[in-house]
């Protein structure tokens, strides 16, 4: 049974306590829903990769109420501490090198010496990160390679029976995942673009290499696998015109001849599209198979902003699937 928690005080207690008892709570962050374990426990950091059936060298990221409890567990130089200053509490992860001290098990970080980290914002999710007082290891809160949830009826949708409870924080504001940005080598390195832009980064960090060519041969960060963030019916992108028997991800004016549309955002907006799109994929998914369609066309979404993370999560969707 999954408990569905509302988002007051006595909710944020008790999602606390499944936390630190070794439980698995999913709970809304600025961004998309994380399904939440104790990252110091091994055996409830097992129950994500179980729960989400996740391929187990995915390592995860730890989630903090601030910098300065992130920065017990992750080392943090010049660089992470003008990042965090700058874009904490937000959609911004570092990975960085672990401490000494560092509490976070090996089966979260996937063995690596480096380890991920994020303060999120969103009052729930800090006030519930402060009250379970460890290290909250939190992917995305879906079955592995599927859509990721921004509301808390997409996370019951995939995982209703399999975890424990899910805080019901609303709809997510941001809607793609966090920016991340590996600060392990002299060079600081974009390994998943998100909520945080590449514009803005380059303020804080002018240096920073962006992935070559989205390409996949090097899978640091896994979440840049191909076929992610994969609805069931396929994805076809930059459609120009659409057919009678396909779904319409629509953004600005919307292309004719489609029986079930999507619009992104009408007046082109890339933060309105960026909250609208899981949810958009998800529902063009879910009605068109019910009404015998064949795929789901997309309009082109511009590059720039967010739309340097709507695209990439895009093109995973329409990746073949293996
Ligand atoms: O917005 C987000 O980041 C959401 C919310 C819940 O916080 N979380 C999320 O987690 O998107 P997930 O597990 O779906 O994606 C985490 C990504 C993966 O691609 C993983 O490979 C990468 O972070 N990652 C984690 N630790 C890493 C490390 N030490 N080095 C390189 N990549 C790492
Ligand atoms: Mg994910």
């Amino acid at each position: 049974m999954t408990r569905r928690l509302a988002a007051d005080g006595a909710g944020i207690a008790q999602a606390a306590d499944i936390l630190r008892n070794g439980g698995l709570v999913a709970f809304g962050t600025e961004t998309v829903y994380g399904l939440g374990a104790d990252a110091t426990d091994a055996h409830a950091v097992a129950r994500i990769f179980a729960a989400k059936e996740r391929p187990s060298f995915n390592p995860l990221i730890s989630h903090f109420p601030d910098a300065d409890r992130a920065f017990v567990h992750a080392h943090a130089d010049g660089r992470a501490r003008r990042l965090a200053q700058r874009f904490w509490p937000g959609p911004l992860t570092m990975v960085l090198p672990r401490t000494a001290e560092c509490a976070v098990c090996d089966l979260a970080g996937a063995g690596l010496p480096s380890i991920a980290v994020r303060v999120p914002a969103g009052d729930v999710a800090r006030a519930l990160l402060a009250a379970a007082g460890v290290p909250v290891a939190a992917p995305s809160a879906n079955p592995s390679g599927g859509v990721s949830p921004s509301r808390a009826e997409h996370v019951l949708d995939g995982l209703e029976g399999r975890i424990d409870a899910v805080l019901d924080s609303g709809p997510c504001a941001v809607g793609v995942e966090s920016t991340i940005v590996d600060l392990t080598g002299p060079v600081p390195v974009l390994l998943r673009p998100g909520g945080v832009t590449i514009e803005a980064l380059r303020e804080v960090c002018p240096d920073i290499a962006l992935p070559h060519g989205g390409s996949d041969a090097r899978p640091v960060a896994p979440g840049r696998l191909s076929s992610h963030y994969a609805p069931t019916l396929p994805v076809r992108l930059g459609a120009v015109s659409v057919a009678p028997d396909e779904a319409l991800l629509a953004f600005g004016p919307e292309l004719p001849g489609s029986p079930l549309t999507w619009n992104l955002s009408p007046g082109e907006k890339l933060e309105e599209a960026a909250a609208r799109l899981f949810a958009g994929l998800r529902f063009l998914d879910m009605e068109g198979r019910r009404r015998g369609l064949r795929a789901i066309a997309v309009q082109p979404v511009p590059a720039h902003g967010l739309g340097a993370a709507i695209g990439d999560r895009l093109s995973r969707a329409a990746c073949p699937r293996t």
